[in-house]
């Protein structure tokens, strides 16, 4: 496997592959690899002639110290199931200091209002980072492809917005949700819950997909309710937000449009570790 530390020598590995138009397939992710990230490399390496995954926990777009300092760091395990898919596959998996050259700080980004809705609402500054880190990777890799997973829905449309405003030469792919047997959709932070969070976490899911059921007989307003009441009082889950929104815009749904495609989003605090979800719903 090539595992690269520091961007200077990846460049210099990519540079002959970008003069013959080679197709590169981009994988960004925080580690902690689970099948969810293993899918995305998958269909990369379908559709792609070279594949590359980052492995880097982005300081920039944490807003909550507690959160970066426990997400899990897991570069030996990440790299073993990287070659049990693909050797081929090229590593990257930068120190700070390689990124942020001694300026650990964000770029301010807008992104037509998609950046104030739900975790912008909630996490200040998250999305700057992940602007920051995405572009000056997208710098970095110049990739023809990009793959993100639709869990994190508002930062893929995030993504597509920030490439299109910029014009970064990319095609920005959406992969369709991973999710454990009980439904949890997967997730790096998942590492984190004990056996019994784990488990109490399928309600996450089975709240969503009773939205999902019940979007064509209620209102926005009714299925919030009913959402924000299955979790009260529950012993280790709080609901942070339920939203359902415009996909596009990512703007709350007041009142349903028969034209718009809508979405549920969620997240939930289990305990002290933050999880979101997402649904299509027509
Ligand atoms: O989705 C993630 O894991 C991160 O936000 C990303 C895109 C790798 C940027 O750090």
């Amino acid at each position: 496997m090539l595992i690269f530390n520091k961007q200077s020598l990846l460049i210099e590995h990519l540079t002959p592959f970008w003069a013959t138009k080679t197709t590169i397939g981009f994988v960004p992710t925080m580690g902690a690899l689970h099948e969810g990230h293993l899918s995305l490399l998958s269909q990369s390496l379908k559709e792609n002639e070279i594949s590359v995954v980052s492995i880097f926990v982005n300081p920039t777009q944490f807003n909550n110290p507690e959160d970066l300092a426990k997400y899990p760091r897991t570069l030996e395990r990440d790299v073993e199931k990287i070659a049990s898919l693909n050797t081929k596959v090229l590593i990257y998996a930068p120190t700070v200091e390689d990124i942020y050259h001694g300026n650990t700080v964000s770029q301010s980004f807008q992104y037509d209002g998609l950046e104030n809705q739900m975790e912008g609402k909630h996490r200040p500054g998250h999305f700057d980072g992940v602007g920051t880190i995405v572009k000056r990777l997208f710098e970095i890799i110049k990739p023809t492809h990009a793959y993100f997973g639709e869990k994190d829905f508002q930062q893929l449309q995030i993504v597509k917005k920030l490439v299109h405003k910029n014009n970064i030469p990319v095609k920005v792919i959406g992969c369709p949700i991973h999710r454990e047997a009980n439904g949890l959709a997967m997730s790096s932070r998942n590492e984190r819950l004990s056996p019994i969070e784990r488990k109490e976490s399928a309600l996450i899911f089975k709240t969503l997909s009773k939205a999902k059921k019940l979007f064509g007989m209620k209102s926005a307003k009714e299925i919030s309710k009913f959402v924000t009441k299955t979790f009260e009082n529950h012993p280790i889950i709080k609901l942070e937000y339920f939203e359902i929104a415009d996909e596009i815009t990512l703007r709350s749904c007041l009142r349903k449009s028969k034209n718009k495609k809508y979405r549920a989003f969620i997240a939930v605090f289990v305990n002290n570790i933050r999880l979101i979800d997402t649904i299509s719903l027509n």
